[in-house]
């Protein structure tokens, strides 16, 4: 574990541009029910960063509005000139700090904590001036390579763009994720230049000022590389998606839950599940859902943010419940859309009972007591 950490720079401002998205930046695609920034982020507290500094821009209202209350300091990138632009951009959010700044890609859900860890961990222990996180991928089409010197030493990165038919057939690629010491990352960013095939300005071309410069330039290898995939379109958003919803349910699975078909059953993240729940296939848990112990939800049942199951409660067939509270033991096992409800205990919901709380404007809560029996059919209008 890293004692005091560096401070972090997220590099968040592009439009994402082959998401073909008119209103969403790349960063707020939803991912398992929370926006893509959101996984990096949370990699990044494994190093307890002294601040995390976010860089936006395209629709950066959206994301900060979205992020708000979370600590976080805030870059603005005007126009997306390339990821050194950015990183310059970040910097004016630390000018005063000397210590390491840990720069990642806002786009890489499945980069876990500990790598970043160790990543921070080698640069301190080696005293590097920069150290970027590299791994070896079977398939390195799109990615910066690592191009290394007749002894081995990495040199520079090349992106795929700038890259010849040889230096493309290496398969150790940039992760996206680097390590500088302060004052190193502010001479280079003001010395990069935009002279390749995008005309961008390339943070990682100062890993290779650094070892022009006879600096310490040093490189991390990661094993997994299943950790390095970037999202950058809906194809990678639905492939991402599809192994997080298999990560979640193993875990649930793990710590005590039954999932019947895992492959048929949607829970996101933030879902928090008690001990010997059973879940029928075809459900979707969305983030914030809390469901108890000896719960049994499903089949086609669809739980959404804010809803709380207590212990012992059934949710069944067709039923949606969105911000509702179900006591325990209580039942609502058919048809049933149940919304900004408190439910107490021992209640059964008949099949087929509607809360209409909700009149174009205002919602109001409904409140059903505890052991009430609510008959089949039943349209409950609060208040
Ligand atoms: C980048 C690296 C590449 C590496 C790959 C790993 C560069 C030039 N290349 O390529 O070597 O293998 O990541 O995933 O850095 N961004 C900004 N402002 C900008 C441009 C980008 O904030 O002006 C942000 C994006 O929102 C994104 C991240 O930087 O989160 C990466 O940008 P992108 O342009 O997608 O770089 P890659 O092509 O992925």
């Amino acid at each position: 574990m890293v004692e005091s950490g560096p401070a972090v720079l997220v590099l968040a401002a592009g439009k994402g541009v082959r998401m073909h998205s008119r209103i969403v930046p790349k960063v707020l695609q939803e991912l398992c029910g929370v926006p893509l920034l959101e996984y990096v982020l949370e990699a990044a507290r494994a190093v307890r960063p002294s601040t995390t500094v976010v860089v936006v821009g395209f629709e950066s209202e959206k994301v900060r509005e979205r992020f708000k209350d979370r600590g976080l300091t805030w870059a603005v990138q005007e126009e997306q000139l390339g990821t050194a632009h950015a990183a310059r951009a970040g910097l004016t959010a630390l000018p005063q700090w000397e210590g390491d700044v840990l720069i990642l890609n806002g786009d890489l859900p499945h980069l876990r904590g500990e790598t970043l860890g160790a990543l921070v961990e080698k640069h301190r222990g080696s005293g590097a001036d920069v150290t970027i996180l590299t791994c070896e991928k079977s398939d390195p089409t799109g990615y910066g390579r690592i191009v290394r010197d007749g002894e081995g030493r990495a040199v520079a990165v090349v992106e795929e763009r700038d890259a010849t038919e040889a230096e493309k057939r290496i398969r150790e690629v940039n992760a996206g994720a680097y390590v500088f010491r302060a004052p190193v990352l502010r001479d280079v960013v003001e010395r990069i230049r935009a002279d390749n095939a995008q005309n961008e300005y390339y943070i990682p071309d100062g890993f290779r000022l650094v070892a022009e410069a006879g600096g310490r330039a040093e490189t991390c290898p990661l094993t997994d590389e299943s950790e390095i995939e970037q999202v950058t379109d809906r194809l990678d958003l639905a492939r991402s998606a599809a192994r997080i919803y298999r990560e979640n349910a193993r875990e649930h699975m793990r710590s005590g839950v039954t999932i019947v078909i895992p492959e048929a059953t949607l829970i996101d993240k933030n879902v928090r599940i008690g001990p010997d729940s059973v879940i029928l296939p075809f459900c979707v848990i969305e983030s914030g859902v809390t469901i108890g112990a000896g719960c049994k939800v499903g089949p086609f049942t669809h739980l959404r943010a804010g809803t709380v199951l207590e212990d012992g409660s059934e949710v069944g067939n067709f039923t949606e419940v969105k911000a509702t509270r179900l006591g325990r033991k209580s039942k609502a096992k058919h048809l049933s859309y149940l919304g900004n409800g408190i439910i107490g205990a021992e209640v059964n919901v008949g099949a087929g009972t509607i809360f209409a709380n909700y009149d174009g404007k205002k919602k109001e809560t409904t409140v059903v007591e505890e052991g009430a029996f609510l008959g089949s059919g039943s349209i409950l209008v609060a208040p």
